[in-house]
């Protein structure tokens, strides 16, 4: 059966029916926004790289969350600029540490926002690696007790969701391990399951937190981006340790993966909309090449498409201003 008893375009003559039969919708219920935190006072400075993103002293960043929070948007991921960078990461599971200082101050002023701390040691190292370091190769098991420690602190400021960013083996566990050990049952934790060794991430490193690995890389540990089986162990091994929420990252390119997880995966599902492909985006519209407006709701909606449930976006702020569906 075919046209002419069949024509498709019956229902996309108008906007209130292609409104009415659209199969994925996008909210700012599903979207978390990024945040980059300094030290000081009265510091809102903006990124180069990633406009109208900013880097927040603690006193403007619960200004700035108590905003995204009236705007709607449900949870922020928070990303720390220590004062020193050192070889054990220490301000990474500092007690007064930028993000722990953060934590508080959001808790204490803006309750009803959901936290989500990133835990990685690459923005508290010297050499802008993931941890620590034996021969110049990133050694898994110490690693793992760094991050357990940063968790614990984590949670004791009072995060929500803690999310492991390191790929190295057995995160998760280790990290429901000591929260369970501490009493802390009810805390959430989100893998980077399948995070991918991407250039996608250089405008975070160079202008977001200013940690570029001082040599080598990262591909020992964050995946070859010409797998995707391997995705996939990635994933049921986080599920395995005690994962509540799994991701994919970065998003524009791996839509592939993003699909074949929730399809593969009973599982809340993530997906990191990194700042390459911000600035890509920013940078194109900058230059009057493309409509921004147009272009960020038709990126976001192409994520919630192939499976995702959430979105970590560089553009929950401005899609929470004017959210609206893509027309
Ligand atoms: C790890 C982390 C990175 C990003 C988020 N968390 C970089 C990396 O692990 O290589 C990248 C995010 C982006 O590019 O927007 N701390
Ligand atoms: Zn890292």
């Amino acid at each position: 059966m075919g046209f002419p008893i069949q024509r498709l375009r019956r229902l996309r003559r108008t906007e209130t029916l292609r409104n009415m039969v659209r199969e994925t919708s996008l909210s700012v219920n599903d979207l978390v926004q990024p945040l980059f935190v300094v030290h000081g006072s009265g510091i809102k400075k903006e990124i180069e790289a990633l406009p109208d993103n900013y880097h927040f002293s603690v006193d403007q960043l619960t200004e700035e969350v108590r905003e995204l929070r009236d705007l709607g948007v449900p949870a922020v991921l928070l990303f720390g600029l220590p004062k020193n960078r050192n070889e054990e990461a220490a301000e990474a599971y500092a007690e007064d540490g930028i993000i722990q200082q953060a934590v508080r101050a959001i808790k204490k002023d803006v309750p009803d926002i959901l936290i989500i701390t990133d835990v990685c040691m690459c923005e508290y190292t010297h050499h802008g690696h993931c941890g620590i370091l034996t021969d110049g190769y990133l050694d898994n098991d110490q690693t793992l007790e760094l991050i357990a420690r940063t968790t614990l602190s984590h949670a004791e400021a009072g995060s929500d969701i803690m999310a492991p960013a390191a790929m190295v083996d057995g995160q998760i566990g280790a990290m429901r391990k000591i929260l369970d050990d501490n009493g802390f049952t009810e805390k959430i934790l989100m893998g980077y399951s399948a995070k991918y060794a991407s250039k996608l991430y250089d405008p975070f490193f160079k202008h977001g937190t200013k940690s570029v690995v001082a040599f080598g890389d990262k591909r020992t540990h964050q995946m070859d981006f010409g797998n995707s089986d391997e995705a996939m162990r990635e994933i049921a091994l986080d599920i395995e340790e005690g994962a509540d929420i799994v991701m994919v990252k970065p998003g524009m390119f791996y839509l592939d993966i993003v699909y074949r997880a929730k399809q593969e995966f009973e599982m809340p599902l993530a997906v990191y909309n990194v700042s390459g492909e911000y600035t890509m985006i920013k940078s194109a519209a900058a230059a009057g090449r493309i409509d921004e407006e147009s272009i960020m709701n038709e990126v976001l909606l192409s994520f919630k498409r192939a499976g995702a449930d959430l979105i970590f976006t560089y553009f929950a702020r401005k899609y929470a201003e004017i959210e609206r569906t893509p027309g």
